[in-house]
């Protein structure tokens, strides 16, 4: 069997390491990643292929940095000439970014059978570019792997049952890797002992809803700087971020350091008080690290967490997130659910794969 894997930003590095890994205890499965480019910076990309031992991308097709049409296009003509010379039994996606799109439209053009892990997801926001792009792969999808009962639910609401395709509830492939890579971060990492770092809140920031609003982004840089009043914020900034402050000459208080790897993250998650984002992924490891999170976001695709008490969506409202902010420092909760299964997700998904 031959699985052809699209990845291109960050977070696919981090999903993809979890199953490339499972797909590795199966010699009878040959596996090829595609990278199309989307994220390049070392920082971004070639540190987590380092990192996590992911295997080298066999192509990597340097697109980056384009509108979404540009992008999202080359990356379709450059994927299907791959596609037509590997024929792939099957063609592998993750997530909800514009590699996530190009990848699905690529196959199903060629009639590949298509599985997307991280299926179902919504945040019923269409002037999102991520919910756009998981619509369409979803639809397009043969096998759907979502994370848990919310997204599985989401596809049924929108009548996948009708629909030429089996869809499971697997887990989280991120907590597959959270737990895998965790035992050994803490001997690859020095960031907090370099960063001098004990009592700290950890934030990233990059979504688009608020990057390419002004106003969004001065006051969430105007709630940063308060809460780093009270404990230290550390920001690990997107490119994107870092070039809209500099343009937009926001001031931001708190300590930015470059992108880090997997390993300096998962130390920062063990360590830090809490976290405040609007990543996706970072959502659900805060909960993985027993760590509160402040979702500066609109909605949030992790109902579940929120609904717990363990996450507080907070938009950009300077009040909600001083509040949550305050309410988490004293708040004592167990974080002993299972909302995104039991850490196997990537061995279900191989099987799954498998029996087609
Ligand atoms: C993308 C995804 C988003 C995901 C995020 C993960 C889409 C539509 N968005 O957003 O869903 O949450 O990745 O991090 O696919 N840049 C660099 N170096 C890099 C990468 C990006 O400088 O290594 C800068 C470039 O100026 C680029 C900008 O960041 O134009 C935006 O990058 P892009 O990949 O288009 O979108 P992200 O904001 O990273
Ligand atoms: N991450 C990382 N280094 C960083 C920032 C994030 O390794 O400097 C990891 C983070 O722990 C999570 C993933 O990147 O595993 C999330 O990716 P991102 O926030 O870029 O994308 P999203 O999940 O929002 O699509």
């Amino acid at each position: 069997m031959k699985i052809l894997t699209v990845v291109g930003a960050r977070p696919q590095f981090i999903k993809a390491a979890a199953v490339s890994r499972a797909i590795s205890k199966h010699s009878d499965i040959k596996e090829m990643i595609v990278h199309t480019g989307q994220h390049y910076d070392e920082n971004m990309s070639e540190i987590f292929f380092r990192e996590m031992e992911i295997p080298e991308p066999a192509i990597n097709l340097g697109i980056k940095g384009k509108t979404h049409g540009a992008m999202t296009g080359q990356m379709l003509e450059g994927l299907e000439k791959v596609m037509l010379a590997e024929k792939p039994d099957v063609v592998l996606i993750f997530g909800d970014t514009n590699s996530t799109l190009a990848g699905a439209l690529a196959a199903r053009k060629l009639h590949l059978k298509l599985a997307h892990v991280e299926a179902g997801l919504r945040s019923f926001n269409m002037l999102m570019p991520e919910e756009i792009n998981r619509i369409v792969a979803d639809r397009l999808s043969n096998l759907l792997f979502c994370t848990s009962d919310i997204p599985l639910n989401n596809l049924r609401n929108e009548g996948f049952e009708n629909f030429d395709c089996k869809m499971f509830n697997v887990g989280d492939v991120m907590y597959d890797a959270a737990l895998f890579y965790s035992k050994k971060s803490a001997a690859h990492s020095t960031i907090i002992s370099k960063l001098g770092l004990k009592d700290f809140v950890l934030c990233t920031l990059h979504r688009a809803e608020n990057t390419d609003h002004k106003s969004r982004l001065v006051a969430l840089a105007d709630a940063l700087n308060k809460i780093n009043d009270r404990v230290p914020v550390v920001l690990p900034l997107h490119p994107r971020t870092k070039k809209i402050l500099a343009e937009e000459k926001i001031k931001l208080n708190v300590k930015i350091i470059e992108p880090v790897g997997y390993f300096d993250m998962l130390e920062m998650l063990k360590n830090c008080r809490m976290v405040v984002t609007d990543s996706g992924g970072l959502q659900k490891e805060a909960f993985y690290f027993h760590k509160f999170c402040i979702t500066l976001r609109d909605e949030t695709e992790y109902p579940e967490l929120v609904e717990a008490g363990y996450n507080k969506v907070t938009g950009a409202d300077g009040k909600l997130i001083e509040q949550a902010f305050e309410n988490f420092l004293s708040l004592k909760k167990d974080f002993s659910e299972k909302f995104f299964g039991n850490g196997d997700a990537s061995g279900k998904i191989v099987q799954h794969l498998k029996a087609g």
